[in-house]
């Protein structure tokens, strides 16, 4: 990852290539290069002769005539100043790199924007820029012989600014770790299958086994002495072992929370016996992205210095129809004693977190997030961008929410239909794995049957199956996993004090 390092705006003495923001007013309106009006000038009119309106994510490269204020000048536009958010920041961050890194360069510089007001705002407004940057250079190649030409050099950005130092470097700091915990999410759904399967995704996770973060895997064994027949039973088919892997992060100092932190870890769905279609299939890699995101958070946990205590688990299973696979009609017995008819084993991912669940809950937490790609049925209802927010504490969903905005990851709620309960309720076990009115309200009833295992602590359910996974490349994300909700619940961590 790219090192940045910042540097007074007024000790700038011309550099290979600097990056400007603008805001697309009348004209555009460059930021930060007041100081020397006849520069800013002679870029406007290059601007406006190239047809540059500043608009969200659009770059022009310059040549200035004189080389002021450097050799190469990069605009990358803002949108309008009424619509700015640090969101919009973070993806002009992203296509800047792009636009930058054709010259492929070691080193560029970047002018700061300085858009906020306030210390802690300027600080949220660097880390987005240092983010767009950062997120933005991440590439998954290693399966493939990428041209030379096109891989990037960039090594090191200089930030040039107005602000005091130890703002600037807190927040390219914090953007270097929330970065990192991103990439590493992306890299662990990224892995085609038959990598990242429950035994590696084991080792991916014992990685982090250093103080303050402790790992301890269940195994099969295990997970028959804790009766966990949900988890068990999902991963009866494959010939790769199921496990529930519990991370335990210990702050330095005696927590005011505990929380715990669920993942589901489906590390190939193929439906099961309820076979999906080939189609369906392509992206099923993805369903271990909750587990992926529980790992990503622990990875900056430390870092981060966060004060709450954490758990974190993550139910890994491969969900295939090999001969011993549960089939539709089978019960599974879960941890918690509640049994589960199962109607469609390619409703598997609520089964394995109704063990896991239940065995956080069992840990007496303040608070239950679990991350899901659970339900097609959230992509129809929201699309590839938002995720489904469903709990049963307000207090707890408008934390997602707030965390949310911090981030730029979208988030929406949804309710937990009380009246749709009955659904559920099996004829021969204590729940079934599907509602009864197929079709309707999938990601709710999805939510409401994890709720049946959550042992009525307050809890929130996060359906990432719409971000989690993006098709076609984003301005600091490239086509494929996303790192989504990672960020999001590190702000959301980092506020419970
Ligand atoms: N992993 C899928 C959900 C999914 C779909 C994630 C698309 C990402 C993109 C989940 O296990 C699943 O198959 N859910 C079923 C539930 C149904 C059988 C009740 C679905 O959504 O069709
Ligand atoms: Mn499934
Ligand atoms: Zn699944």
């Amino acid at each position: 990852m790219m090192n940045i390092a910042y540097k007074a705006w007024s000790a700038f003495k011309g550099e290979d290539v600097l990056v400007f923001f603008a805001f697309q007013d009348e004209n555009p309106r460059i930021l930060g290069l007041d100081k020397d009006p006849k520069a800013k000038q002679g870029l406007l009119n290059i601007a406006k002769a190239d047809g540059f309106k500043a608009k969200g994510q659009e770059t022009l490269s310059i040549r200035p005539a004189d080389q002021r204020p450097a050799q190469r000048v990069i605009l990358a536009g803002l949108g309008k100043r009424n619509d700015f958010t640090n969101e919009v920041l973070r993806k002009a961050a992203g296509s800047a790199f792009k636009a930058a890194d054709r010259f492929h360069l070691e080193h560029f510089s970047t002018r700061l924007p300085e858009i906020a007001k306030g210390k802690a705002d300027m600080n949220a407004e660097i880390q987005a820029l240092a983010e767009g940057l950062m997120l933005g250079q991440y590439r998954y190649d290693k399966y493939r012989k990428v041209p030379e030409d096109s891989v990037s050099k960039l090594t090191r950005v200089t930030f040039y600014g107005t602000v005091d130092t130890a703002i600037a470097q807190k927040a390219v700091e914090r953007a270097r770790i929330f970065s990192q915990a991103v990439i590493l999410a992306r890299d662990l759904v990224n892995e085609p299958p038959s990598v990242m399967n429950p035994e590696r995704l084991e080792q991916e996770a014992l990685k982090l086994n250093r103080k303050p973060v402790s790992v301890r895997v269940f195994d099969r064994q295990a997970l028959e002495e804790l009766g966990m027949g949900g988890i068990l039973g999902v991963g009866a088919g494959s010939s790769v072992s199921p496990r529930l892997i519990e991370l335990h992060y210990k702050p330095s100092a005696k927590p005011k929370k505990r929380i715990a932190l669920v993942g589901k870890g489906i590390t190939f769905d193929s439906g099961g016996l309820s076979l999906k279609p080939p189609q369906h299939m392509e992206t099923m890699k993805t369903d271990m992205a909750g587990s992926a995101t529980v790992l990503g958070v622990f990875s900056a946990l430390a870092a981060l210095k966060i004060p709450a205590e954490v758990y974190g688990y993550m139910a890994v299973a491969e969900n295939m129809p090999g001969g011993r696979a549960t089939k539709p009609g089978d019960i599974l017995r879960t941890h918690k004693g509640k049994t589960i008819e199962v109607l469609n084993t390619d409703a598997e991912g609520r089964i394995v977190l109704a063990d896991a669940l239940a065995y956080a809950a069992s840990k007496e937490p303040n608070q239950i997030i679990d991350v899901a790609t659970l339900t097609g049925a959230c992509v129809v209802a929201l699309g590839s961008s938002v995720t489904g927010v469903l709990g049963n504490t307000p207090r707890l969903v408008q934390g997602i929410l707030a965390a949310g905005e911090k981030s730029g990851e979208k988030f929406w709620e949804m309710p937990l239909v009380k009246e749709y309960e009955q659904d559920i309720r099996s004829k021969i076990a204590d729940v079934k794995n599907i509602g009864s009115r197929r079709g309707e309200a999938g990601t709710i009833i999805g939510a409401l049957f994890l709720k049946e295992f959550v042992d009525n602590k307050p809890w929130v359910h996060l359906d990432i199956a719409g971000p989690a996974w993006i098709d076609s490349d984003q301005p600091y994300c490239p086509a494929g996993a996303t790192g989504h909700p990672v960020r999001t619940l590190l702000h959301y961590l980092d506020l419970q004090r």
